[in-house]
């Protein structure tokens, strides 16, 4: 039997990250659950922000932003970001800060992966603003990539440890890999 819970958007595991921009010249960053993939190629991301945190201004005011994924051991910095505004909390000094190619989309050292984003497209709908995002550089801490044939390849989601928030207003970490892309289906085949 399946029970009704009325319409809501039931997507999981849901990502925590924190959305950084530069507003006035100082970074200030956003607890954001609400942003994904849109294509690989090109590397197309989005975000949602409520169109009254400070952060998005600092977005429109840029047409740059960041995506920093904090990991568990960032958790309460990370929920506070969430719980103040940059209009208030000088949300700057909480962590240390660096700029990639882009310049003003301030990204955060500790978390283990940055994405450094020029927004392409931007609309509002509702009480947010949706900022599609291109990717112009990735930013993953050394110890966390797999190495193949010598060269570092893509990071471990162990060693990134991301926080997983859930709808239930839980935060989550992540499991043990269970397969292999590509290759589970296979069994299914005929013939
Ligand atoms: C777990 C969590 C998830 C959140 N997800 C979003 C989100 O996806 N979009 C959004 O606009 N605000 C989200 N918020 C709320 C903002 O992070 C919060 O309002 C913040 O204070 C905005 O900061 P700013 O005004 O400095 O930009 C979330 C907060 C928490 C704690």
């Amino acid at each position: 039997m399946k029970t009704k819970l009325g319409p809501m958007p039931l997507i999981y595991p849901i990502p925590i990250a924190l959305a950084g921009a530069n507003v006035e010249g100082r970074a200030n960053f956003a607890t954001i659950g609400d942003c994904g993939v849109m294509g690989l190629r090109p590397p197309l991301v989005y975000i949602s922000l409520h169109k009254n945190h400070h952060t998005t201004r600092g977005v429109l005011e840029n047409g740059t932003f960041s995506i920093n994924f904090p990991p568990t051991e960032l958790l309460s910095l990370t929920d506070y970001c969430g719980i103040v505004s940059g209009k208030q909390v000088d949300k700057s000094a909480l962590f240390d800060i660096f700029y990639g190619e882009l310049g003003s989309a301030p990204m955060i050292e500790a978390c283990r992966s940055n994405l450094e984003c020029r927004v392409e497209k931007e609309f509002s709908i509702e009480a947010r603003h949706i900022f599609v995002g291109r990717v112009e550089q990735t930013y993953v801490d050394e110890d966390c990539l797999e190495e193949k044939d010598g060269k570092p390849v893509l990071p471990d989601m162990r060693k990134l440890d991301p926080i997983i928030y859930a709808l239930d207003n839980r935060y989550y970490r992540i499991g043990k890999p269970i397969g292999v892309g590509y290759e589970e289906g296979k069994k299914h085949r005929s013939g």
